[in-house]
């Protein structure tokens, strides 16, 4: 099993187990845990309504693409470990993270 923490926007933490060898995305296994994310653009990394920060394992991951540095661009929050979830793929690389929910709560 891969682990990791998610902490939604009260703060509260939950931890996160998911099979090895399950091509999802952090967005799709975010919003498969029944986290609030929209994830408009279904994963594009166009609109950013999937955005965490990293708080813990960022260095771990590999670096973001042109696309989504270009999108977090855009968005007035964004911090130095600002990520896209979904261009973040869950393997090995993401144990023991901590990632934070980060966009707006949807209306
Ligand atoms: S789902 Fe749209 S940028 Fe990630």
């Amino acid at each position: 099993m891969i682990q990791f923490t998610v902490e939604d926007r009260t703060g509260e933490r939950q931890p996160i187990a998911i099979p090895e060898g399950i091509n999802l995305s952090l967005m799709e296994v975010l919003k498969a845990s029944d986290y609030t994310i929209l994830a408009t653009c279904g994963g594009m990394a166009l609109c950013a309504t999937c955005h965490v920060q990293v708080v813990k394992g960022l260095d771990a991951l590999p670096a973001p693409q042109d696309a989504e540095l270009d999108m977090l661009d855009t968005l007035p929050d964004a911090e130095f470990d600002s990520r896209l979830a979904c261009q973040i793929r869950i393997d090995d690389l993401v144990e023991g993270a901590l990632f934070r929910i980060k966009s707006e709560e949807p209306l």
